[in-house]
């Protein structure tokens, strides 16, 4: 096993890269209208990338891992997650359009709707992660999506973490339940952090963060962290020892884009908790840096 201290490995982000136009609009357009945008720019983003980004610029050595069109916008949008210092070295390409999403921006609210083409890109398999080299790497969070692929990956970390000699080397694994549409239970017994979207906790008929985190306690394995963003009602957590923490939003001056605020959120929690701040002091720097990102456009500058 590697002799490196647990600060000088990486963290590890596996999932979505896409392309994302956004279009900037002064109010939320009815069917059929045909509305100028107050501005339009395209960004990369994907829940695994952006918050690769912002862990990259909170200081965090941080590589992304996904599978990447080799064509000209998949490496415009590759350099574009490079230039927040994000390692890329073993991404998989394929030739394939990059995954789209054309986003609503209502900049009087902040709000984001987002339409996703999947565009028929191949998601990463087991067979692609194998081939890691697994010392380098202190933590690795898993997008939620293509389950039984990602339920293999963390078996693979999972029989690294039993082979292990020094505590340092242990991977820690986690994951978001974001989308109803995933079967996401598989994963819960194998993540050491859980973190779960509004949307997922509303479609398991929760009707607060403080309730899922309490109920999907009893649901993931011993030793687990439940965490549960909430919009602008900040997030809960709940340590595996049952201590809950509520910390509430932080708004910013105006709210003009939340898209990605979730992902900000995620990124800055494994910040918080690779820099030991406990499950209390995680939120706090989650639901910070995810009010920061609500008051701006992108993920530039994002600061502790
Ligand atoms: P998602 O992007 O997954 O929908 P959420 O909307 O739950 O994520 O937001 C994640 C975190 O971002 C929240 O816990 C909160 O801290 C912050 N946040 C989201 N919306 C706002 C807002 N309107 N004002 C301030 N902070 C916000
Ligand atoms: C934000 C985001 C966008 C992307 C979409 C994919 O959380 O990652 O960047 O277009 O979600 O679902």
């Amino acid at each position: 096993m590697s002799a490196a201290g647990k600060e000088s490995k990486r963290v590890l982000m596996v999932g979505l890269l896409c392309q994302d136009i956004l279009n900037l609009v002064d109010h939320y357009p009815t069917e059929d209208e045909d509305v100028r945008c107050v501005n339009q720019f395209w960004q990369k983003g994907g829940n695994a990338a952006n918050s690769a980004c912002v862990l990259s610029s909170l200081g965090e050595t941080t590589e992304y891992l996904g599978t990447v069109s080799s064509r000209a916008e998949g490496s415009s949008a590759l350099k574009e997650m490079q230039t927040f210092g994000v390692l890329t070295e073993h991404v998989v390409y394929s030739d394939c359009p990059i995954p789209t999403s054309c986003v609503i921006i209502n900049t009087q609210t902040g709000s984001r709707t987002i339409i996703h083409g999947t565009r028929n890109m191949a998601e990463l398999t087991a067979e692609d992660f194998s081939s890691l080299d697994l010392t380098q790497y202190r933590w690795i969070h898993f997008e939620g999506r293509n389950t039984i692929e990602v339920c293999k990956m963390m078996e693979i970390v999972e029989d690294f973490n039993k082979k292990v000699v020094s505590p340092d080397d242990v991977i820690t694994l986690s994951t978001e339940c974001e989308k109803s549409k995933y079967n996401m239970g598989d994963l819960f017994p194998k993540v050491d952090v859980l973190f779960v979207s509004k949307e997922y906790a509303e479609s398991c008929g929760f009707a607060s963060a403080k309730e899922t985190v309490k109920k999907l306690l009893k649901r993931v394995k011993k030793g687990c962290t439940v965490l549960c963003a909430w919009g602008d009602q900040g997030a809960d957590g709940i340590t595996p020892e049952g201590a809950h923490y509520h910390c509430q939003a932080f708004p910013p001056e105006k709210v003009v884009d939340t898209l990605g605020a979730g992902d900000t959120f995620n990124a800055a929690v494994i910040w918080g908790l690779c820099r030991g701040t406990g499950l209390e002091g995680a939120l706090r720097m989650g639901c910070r840096i995810a009010g920061q990102k609500c008051g701006q456009f992108g993920y530039k500058n994002l600061h502790s």
